[in-house]
């Protein structure tokens, strides 16, 4: 198979996006398409204070290399969790990560707050996001960072929402945005800067980059079921994730700030309204 673009050998298939690719265009690709997703989305604000959520895992370790790629200033944070050799592996895969991208990286230690993940008891997972969330918003706000941006991925977006519809549960809105503003002054602003790719496309860039990452999950975490019924699902239908989750943003985008055609003055979405565009290519006696 030959690269779309360069025509050299293809190392990588995106179904998807029906096309194949080789390394050097599949890096070009994919940070083109984060770049275009922070811009379209406005992700980050030109006067942002970056902090990086960095766990370690192929998803954050790519989300460090290619914003360092673009061009964006960060330092990054990642929380030792406490859970024996799962976290010491971490712990050493994103001191590596950061020289790489050559960031700064601060570690908050649990153990500094008197307990560790495994002493939990109960839901051990749902703890655990809880202490994220704890640790990231006080340090960022502590630190003088105006945003803090996680590695969350196409699937987890897609997942956390049928998870949640299906548990009949409504309040998920804020979760979906690839950008949450606070509502308070003791709350940083939340990001994920690649809420539009998917797992596979992350691990790709990863790989490819050479980027230090840890393979395998938390000995704590559930049996992933409802990002199994994703991936199936996108097994059998490509472009399904990507998809449904523009119907997502969709739904759940505040309205619109109301405009009017610049020909017409109708109400419109763009500068020139629908209606218009039709008529200027369609009608003779325009
Ligand atoms: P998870 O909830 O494990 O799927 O992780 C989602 C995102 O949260 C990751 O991509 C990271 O940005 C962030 N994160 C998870 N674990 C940690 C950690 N131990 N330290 C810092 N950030 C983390
Ligand atoms: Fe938190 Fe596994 S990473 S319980
Ligand atoms: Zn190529």
């Amino acid at each position: 198979m030959k690269c779309k673009k360069c025509a050299n050998k293809a190392v990588v298939s995106l179904r998807a996006y029906k096309i194949a690719l080789c390394a050097d265009c599949y890096l070009e690709f994919y940070s083109r398409l984060v770049h275009r997703s922070i811009k379209k989305h406005k992700i980050f604000m030109e006067n942002d204070k970056i902090l990086l959520a960095v766990s370690g895992g192929k998803d954050s370790s790519a989300m460090a290399s290619v914003l360092s790629d673009i061009g964006y200033g960060f330092e990054m944070l990642h929380i030792d969790l406490g859970i024996g050799r799962y976290s010491e592996d971490c712990r050493r895969k994103v001191e590596e990560l950061a020289k790489i991208v050559e960031k700064d990286l601060h570690v908050v230690d649990l153990r500094d707050y008197g307990f560790k993940i495994p002493e939990v008891r109960g839901r051990i997972c749902s703890a655990c996001g809880t202490v994220k969330r704890y640790v990231m918003n006080k340090f960022a706000r502590e630190n003088g960072f105006t945003v803090v941006a996680t590695g969350h991925t196409a699937e987890d977006l897609v997942s956390f929402y049928l998870k949640n519809v299906a548990g009949g549960q409504k309040e998920y809105a804020e979760k979906l945005l690839p950008r949450v503003e606070p509502f308070d002054e003791k709350v940083v602003a939340r990001a994920k800067p690649l809420f539009e790719m998917s797992e596979k496309e992350n691990m790709l860039f990863a790989i490819i980059k050479n980027l230090p990452f840890k393979g395998d999950e938390c000995p704590y975490a559930p049996k992933p079921e409802w990002k199994e019924i994703v991936y199936e699902i996108e097994h059998k239908k490509p472009g399904f994730v990507k998809n449904f989750l523009r119907g997502l943003l969709v739904e759940t985008k505040k309205p619109l700030e109301t405009k009017y055609c610049s020909i017409c003055g109708e109400v419109s979405i763009g500068e020139v309204c629908a209606f218009c565009k039709i008529r200027k290519r369609f009608s003779k006696t325009s």
